[in-house]
């Protein structure tokens, strides 16, 4: 099956990290489906794509972190592409830091919970179904690696809601130690941006997207946690991974 004859589904692809994925996924020509709850960050995205293969990318308004929401946009999908062959999850937030738990209300750990964890547990237990029997599926989660320790004062939160999104993997890689469908998590234990946004140590969303695109594209490993700590890494990401 040809890079053409695949579609995946990039959760969270009008995001930082998403985004980066997406146009990498396109100039390897696969066809993409993007879902996002906002139509200007979908609008955004099409123009961000490289011109000529916004043909190939698929844009539709939806929710993934409610049941009944995620149906919907499931049906809006299937009538649109017709298939999902690979499925590239990095649902999320790019970062908090709202302050110690003492000063946080409750809502807000909800908040957390909800974007990082619910929303990659409602989407995958909708979107796997689609993929899991067939040995040329992919499904690839984007986390990060802030799960094991306090990134810096005032993050706590975001550290919590990271460990839920690594214990989630955690638990599918062993609740489904086989499977036909390739299972892999991309872990990034540093910042991503967008070019005019980097820092010293980040990740530039589009070298991440083309490690991420280049990986699905290999689909030859399963249950791999590809950990990335700076852009050397990608490389590893890119040739064969370094669990
Ligand atoms: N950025 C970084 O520095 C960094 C570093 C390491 C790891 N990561 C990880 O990468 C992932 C993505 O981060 P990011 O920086 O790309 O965040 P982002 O720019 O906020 O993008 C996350 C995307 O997730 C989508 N999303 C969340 N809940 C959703 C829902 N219920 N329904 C539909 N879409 C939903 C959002 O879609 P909407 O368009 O609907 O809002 C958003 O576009 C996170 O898991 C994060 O931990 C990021």
């Amino acid at each position: 099956m040809s890079n053409g004859d695949r579609v995946v589904l990039a959760l969270g692809g009008a995001g930082t990290v998403g985004s980066g994925i997406v146009k990498a996924l396109l100039d390897r020509g696969f066809k993409v489906a993007v879902i996002s709850r906002d139509n200007n960050k979908l609008e955004k995205l099409k123009g961000f794509v490289s011109p000529g293969t916004n043909n190939n990318l698929t844009t539709i308004v939806g929710n993934v972190g409610s049941e009944e929401a995620v149906e919907d946009v499931k049906q809006a999908l299937l009538r649109s592409v017709g298939k999902i062959t690979d499925v590239v999850s990095s649902l999320g937030f790019s970062w908090w830091q709202g302050g110690p738990p003492h000063t946080q209300p409750l809502k807000e750990l909800q908040w957390v919970i909800e974007t990082l964890l619910y929303s990659t547990f409602v989407s995958w237990k909708a979107f796997f179904p689609l993929v899991r029997d067939n040995p040329n599926s992919t499904y690839t989660f984007i986390t990060g690696g802030a799960g094991d320790k306090l990134l810096m004062p005032g993050t706590g939160f975001l550290t919590i809601g990271a460990a839920n999104a690594l214990a989630f993997c955690q638990v599918l890689r062993e609740e489904y130690p086989e499977l036909k469908c390739k299972l892999n998590q991309v872990k990034i234990n540093t910042g991503v941006a967008v070019p005019d946004r980097m820092a010293p140590g980040y990740l530039n969303h589009l070298d991440l997207g083309e490690a991420v695109a280049k990986l699905v594209e290999r689909r030859n490993k399963s249950h791999i946690i590809y950990s990335v700590s700076c852009p050397a890494d990608l490389k590893s990401v890119m040739l064969e991974g370094n669990l």
